[in-house]
């Protein structure tokens, strides 16, 4: 008699499958946008702007054509003939793509150059002379408001300042009144830093326009291949199947590789002019000082309190830095991302938050760098704010959240900003937490130490956050909502084809992707070949950022999957020549109720499908899925962090980090300890070493890795992860909530938390972003807050 598959042993969900993309990543087999080599391809290089704010008065490319191999030097004036100077950004502005009356921040792209190599390129590009009339510069919000501060965007009618937007959201005078009612109000002014996702591998693309077919096929690093095509054909007013972008292997991505930049725009118009294909791979520091920056944003909090502990009310208000074009993508209903899920994880009866972007001379700023739209700031100061608060009352960090944490029987819940959270436990987590760092041992340790003059400091954060955007109701990018897809082709030897409308960037789609089929259907994962990226065969989806791709495409997956195994029931009716409803199901194979020895298998049914199929079926067996998720899903986690630092130098070291993660149903368990530890990573380095900022003047101060700095295993702590708290979606089809960017959204509070408390004492509320040992240093000896 066959029995039921052992799900686990078949790679199903729960199985800690080994990621099988890394058999070819590891032995150097990748296949990267720079590993495409075209007949007749030529190369392109960026001319980029010195300077910060400059009029562009001449641009004299003579020399750099006299350089024998170069094919094209192309400035804004030419691609303005084919109107395409500017383009339009994903959040309804404008970008340049090549400068024409103007650069608005250092690195712009002013010219590009396409020649036989490379090398040829590069030193095209240097031999162009532009003249520039300097201007007055901006580089922070303060800056730009200010009455006499140059309008940056004069290229935008109607535009008499530097403020992009104004936005709004919550109750207003129930906030006032909270705040009226409160027996103490704590604030707190913070500045989240710009940090950038500085993926290892740099932008790249390799455009092929063929004049015979008239097709553009673009082979390009982006994390969304259909919404790259949607603006492409917009812009070109090309139709949707004449465009094919292709997103092969990419080395990292990290929200960085969602904007199109004009390095893109540039290859393709190149590509059409010169009718060759053209690749474009970009260096390291272009990268660094020209694409998708993050955060940078200052924000005002306070808390309403009530001498108990319990919080009334919240007001935020928050000046987003957006650089010279506000160019992040983000759905378009939210001008300031998700900014409003803070205290999503706490009962607060009232809120309001008041927020304003505005243009400075700096790169396009506020991607969502492993981030879901400005979540990672949200829930930065709001647990910022809690620790404070708490201080302010003088009631321990973790009672103060606990008294005001959203009960498990609570959920789903509303917050007062509108979101529905729906599902957590969170005093359940932070039980779990505390008793993992030993909290109350600590906190004696903590004294003791104090006693011999060493500081240390224990760190909180606590969070829910949003995950899987979204709802079509709500959430959309350019207008179009923000769906995802699969297609499944099950083969007659029952083997599979899955392809999705996500795009991995090292997340390990190919393993778990697979292992939602086998969970669904019992063919064993190795069976389930997974692709993503190509336009021309993955269905329309809107790709992988946010931590989306399991909330939505997961979910996609999952619903392909069970109509897959809805005409596989017919299929097995036939073969066992029963009724449909006489056929039960049980993973990897049907058999007649009562008498389970009388089964087929889903490989059996598969085969039927083009072999065997009942009087007027359809053959074949395949189909495809597009889910709109009815919420987004709400993990829920704990970081707490404990640290010494050194009084004489600011220097501080992480004892021991504990993170319980509670991302319901683990697909891969394997696969979401390495987010969380890429995630801890990240929000380690950002609070602690990582600094890209700008002059006076607009240059970039971190523009490469001798000031940027990346964390290696000899930096990086080592971190105590936890599973135990599992709380599934209840409206997700296999109970998963996402994952990826958690940690780096939770952690940077935990450490900062940590350092803060260690200074305990001294006065000092607050040290901005990275806790660099001066800062802390100097924070330690004035007894002042450093920003
Ligand atoms: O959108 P992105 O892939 O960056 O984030 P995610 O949906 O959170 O997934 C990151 C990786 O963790 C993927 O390989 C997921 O399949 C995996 N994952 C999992 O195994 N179980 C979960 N509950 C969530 C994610």
């Amino acid at each position: 008699m066959t029995k039921a598959l052992d799900e686990v042993g078949i790679g199903g969900i729960g199985a800690s499958r080994k990621r099988v993309e890394d058999s070819r990543f590891i032995r150097g087999q990748g296949r990267y946008t720079d590993d495409i080599v075209l007949p007749g391809m030529l190369h392109m290089e960026i001319l980029r702007s010195p300077m910060a704010h400059a009029r562009i008065k001449s641009i004299d490319a003579s020399k750099a054509w006299e350089i024998p191999g170069v094919r094209l030097v192309l400035t804004g004036e030419m691609a303005a003939t084919r109107n395409l100077a500017w383009m339009p950004t994903l959040s309804y502005d404008t970008q340049a793509v090549l400068a024409t009356d103007k650069v608005r921040f250092q690195g712009q792209e002013v010219a590009c150059v396409v020649a036989d190599d490379p090398y040829i390129a590069k030193d095209a590009c240097d031999a162009i002379d532009v003249e520039y009339e300097p201007l007055p510069v901006v580089v922070n919000p303060e800056q730009a408001l200010a009455e006499d501060a140059p309008v940056i965007r004069d290229d935008k009618a109607g535009q008499d300042g530097n403020v992009v937007y104004h936005w709004e959201v919550g109750d207003k005078a129930g906030t006032d009144r909270a705040f009226a009612n409160a027996d103490r109000i704590s604030k707190l002014r913070l500045h989240y830093p710009r940090s950038h996702p500085s993926p290892i591998e740099c932008c790249a693309s390799v455009a092929d326009y063929d004049r015979a077919t008239q097709k553009l096929t673009v082979y390009m690093t982006t994390q969304a291949p259909h919404i790259v095509r949607a603006a492409v054909a917009m812009i070109a007013e090309l139709p949707e199947h004449m465009i094919r972008i292709v997103s092969p292997d990419i080395g990292g991505g990290f929200g960085n590789k969602v904007p199109v930049y004009p390095g893109y725009v540039c290859s393709i118009l190149c590509s059409i002019l010169l009718e060759r294909p053209v690749k474009w791979i970009e260096d390291k520091t272009g990268n660094l000082i020209s694409t998708g920056f993050a955060r940078d944003m200052y924000l005002d909090s306070e808390l309403a309190l009530r001498e108990d502990g319990k919080i009334l009310g919240v007001r935020i208000h928050a000046d987003a830095d957006h650089g010279a074009f506000f160019a992040d993508a983000q759905p378009s209903k939210f001008k300031i991302g998700l900014l409003h899920s803070a205290f999503a994880c706490y009962d607060i009866p009232a809120a309001h938050l008041t927020a304003r972007g505005v243009y400075t001379n700096k790169a396009p700023g506020g991607v969502a760098y492993r981030c879901s739209f400005r979540v990672t700031e949200a829930m930065f100061f709001q647990e910022r704010m809690v620790h404070q608060a708490a201080k302010d009352l003088g009631i321990d960090p973790a009672e103060f959240r606990r008294r005001n944490f959203v009960r498990a029987d609570q959920f789903p819940y509303r917050t007062p900003f509108g979101f529905l959270v729906d599902s957590g436990q969170p005093e359940k987590c932070l039980d779990v937490g505390l008793e993992a760092i030993g909290y109350e041992n600590f906190l004696k340790q903590k004294e003791e130490a104090r006693k011999r003059g060493r500081l240390l400091g224990i760190g909180i954060s606590t969070m829910t956050e949003p995950l899987g955007a979204g709802n079509s109701r709500e959430y959309d990018i350019l207008g179009i909502k923000m769906f995802d897809s699969a297609e499944l082709r099950v083969h007659l030897t029952g083997k599979a084809l899955l392809r999705v409308g996500t795009k991995s960037q090292g997340q390990g789609h190919e393993t778990t992707w697979a292992q939602i089929v086998s969970h669904e259907l019992g063919i064993p994962a190795e069976d389930v070949t997974v692709e993503e990226g190509d336009t021309d065969t993955a269905p329309f989806g809107m790709g992988t950022y946010a931590s989306r791709s399991t909330p939505v495409g997961g979910a996609a997956i999952s619903m392909v999957s069970r109509k897959i195994r809805a005409k596989a029931r017919k299929l097995a009716a036939h073969l066992l020549e029963v009724s449909e409803e006489d056929v039960e199901w049980e993973l990897g194979r049907f058999y007649v109720r009562g008498v389970p020895d009388r089964g087929v298998t889903i490989q059996e049914c598969a085969m039927a499908a083009y072999s065997n199929m009942p009087d007027g079926m359809e053959p074949g067996l395949e189909n495809h899925a597009y889910y709109d998720p009815p919420n987004l899903t709400w993990p829920f986690a704990v970081y707490i962090a404990t640290v010494e630092v050194d009084p004489e130098s600011g220097v501080w070291d992480v004892l021991n980090l504990v993170a319980v993660d509670d991302c319901g149903v683990r697909i891969n368990p394997m696969i979401v300890e390495g987010q969380i530890m890429g995630g801890l990573t990240e929000a380690y380095a950002m609070s602690n070493m990582q600094f890209i900022t700008f002059d006076e003047e607009g240059n970039c101060v971190g523009s490469n890795y001798m000031d940027y700095l990346l964390p290696t295993a000899w930096e990086t702590p080592g971190f105590e992860l936890h599973s135990e708290v599992v709380t599934p979606s209840p409206h997700h089809p296999i109970g998963a909530k996402g994952i990826g960017e958690c940690a780096a959204v939770g952690g940077p509070a935990a450490f900062v938390n940590a350092v803060m408390d260690a200074l305990d004492g001294t006065g000092v509320r607050n040290i901005d972003m990275p806790l660099l040992p001066d800062r802390v240093w100097q924070a330690l000896r004035t007894g002042q807050d450093v920003s």
